[in-house]
């Protein structure tokens, strides 16, 4: 027989999985809103959560999912960022309009004509800094009625490393990581072996990391592994001779909606562990 201090501690784990469910129900509704008025299409993006590459590039994606042979003409975009002030972007009446942009996006913005006047208002940001990190609203008003779609952008530094075979040692060498990451080396069965790892920071604090692994055997394939809260890269080495030949994937962060998601998960198995041990 449970005790009632047993009984009123699940009672209370499962009122808490209960409320963050509710909670996450009420936020994923009000995320993926877009405010439509009997429409049948809406604003999306095919990355609400994207993880730029600090120097680089970034696409933030924004369109309008209307139905297949749906013609969307008179189309304006705005793009604004929490906390902001002024617009990151702004195209309307068939030109952009930047008297209202913030001079910290000026020269860094792009749309895209063609596909633009289709509904797809995505923006190319330049040059990703890192106080570009931040929550993005996209609003598309088009003959399809109108919408918004929010985009949640961080930043993070990373880079393939290059492998190579040096004095017997297996040599992996990244030039660009930041924040700081974890290396992780492991044989073909994925038993972790013991490297050792130089990390160097530039005046931006970006940091390069070069990693030795000692003693490898030819023909071997080994696990390189460096990551961070945002990004990891994959890379598997096989040593042939004194070459080496290495392909490496990166795979990203999965967003706060997504953790706060495995944390009901966790929750629900607690009741249910809570349940069962008290019956
Ligand atoms: C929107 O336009 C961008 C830039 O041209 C393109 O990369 C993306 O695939 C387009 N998205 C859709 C859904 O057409």
């Amino acid at each position: 027989m449970a005790s009632l201090g047993q009984i009123i501690f699940c009672s209370m784990i499962i009122l808490i999985v209960l409320f963050s469910a509710l909670i996450i129900l009420i936020l994923s509704v009000s995320l993926t809103g877009s405010g439509f008025g009997g429409s049948t299409s809406s604003v999306v993006s095919s990355n609400k959560n994207p993880i730029a590459n600090l120097g680089e590039d970034q696409l933030l994606s924004c369109y309008v999912n209307a139905g297949q042979n749906s013609i969307i003409n008179q189309v304006s975009v705005t793009w604004e960022k929490k906390g902001l002030t002024g617009l990151v972007y702004k195209y309307a009446d068939g030109a952009d309009d930047l008297t209202d942009q913030n001079p910290q996006f000026k020269a860094r913005t792009q749309v895209f004509p063609g596909s633009l006047v289709g509904g797809n208002g995505s923006l190319l940001l330049r040059a990703v800094r890192s106080s570009d990190e931040g929550e993005y609203t996209c609003s598309i008003s088009s003959s399809e009625g109108k919408g918004t779609v929010n985009i949640q952008l961080r930043t993070a530094a990373f880079s393939a490393p290059t492998l190579k075979f040096s004095s017997g040692a297996l040599v992996a060498e990244a030039r660009s990581w930041f924040p700081k990451p974890n290396i992780t080396w492991s044989d073909y069965d994925g038993h972790v072996l013991q490297g050792s790892t130089n990390f160097t920071q530039n005046s931006a604090g970006i940091f390069t990391v070069v990693s030795r692994l000692q003693s490898v055997n030819m023909s071997d394939t080994y696990t390189y592994r460096i990551e961070n809260n945002l990004v990891t890269a994959l890379s598997r080495a096989t040593i042939t001779g004194s070459e080496v030949s290495a392909n490496t994937y990166f795979i990203y962060a999965a967003n706060a909606a997504s953790s706060l998601l495995s944390l009901t998960y966790l929750g629900i198995m607690t009741s249910v562990l809570c349940i069962y041990y008290l019956t």
